[in-house]
């Protein structure tokens, strides 16, 4: 993926708090294109090889067993430093950690149910991304 892509998931936990819209508008308001997008369900082996960087650490199942229980929304986003401003949209993995007004401050749950994912790196948004999206779904 281009260095000014990012790949994210708005999680299950935030699909079925009805958060998918005001996700979105928080997403495209600060700047970023959708290139892709979907709504999908992963299945334990796809979330088993998404996580699999993962596998060693103690909330592996749990991670498996969260991402795998409803609907998630796969998108791709373009913006320029698209991966480390994403991030910072986003907010901590913990929501306790996270920053006002970020994402995850605004709709997570907690450590585990944190409404959204996005890529650590531009080699990852890649992969990411391609995981999900076949090449004619990426605009
Ligand atoms: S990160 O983004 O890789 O720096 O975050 P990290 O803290 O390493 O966490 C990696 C993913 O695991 C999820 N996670 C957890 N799930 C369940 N229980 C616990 N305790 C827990 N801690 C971390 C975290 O939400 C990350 O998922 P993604 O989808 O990458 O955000």
């Amino acid at each position: 993926m281009a260095e000014n892509r990012t790949f994210t998931m708005i999680k299950p936990d935030a699909v079925e708090s009805g958060h998918i819209g005001a996700i979105l508008e928080q997403i495209s308001a600060s700047g970023f294109k959708i290139v892709a997008m979907k709504l999908t369900q992963m299945t334990q082996h796809d979330a088993e090889t998404f996580y699999a960087v993962h596998k060693e650490r103690p909330f592996f199942g749990e991670l498996v067993e969260f991402m795998t229980r409803g609907p998630i929304v796969a998108a791709i986003l373009e913006k320029e430093n698209a991966v480390e401003d994403f991030r910072t949209l986003i907010g901590a993995t913990n929501p306790t950690d996270a920053a006002d007004g970020t994402i995850r401050k605004k709709y997570a749950k907690n450590v585990g149910e944190n409404a959204v994912h996005g890529s650590d790196s531009n080699e990852n948004a890649k992969i990411e991304g391609d995981f999900h999206f076949a090449g004619r779904e990426q605009f």
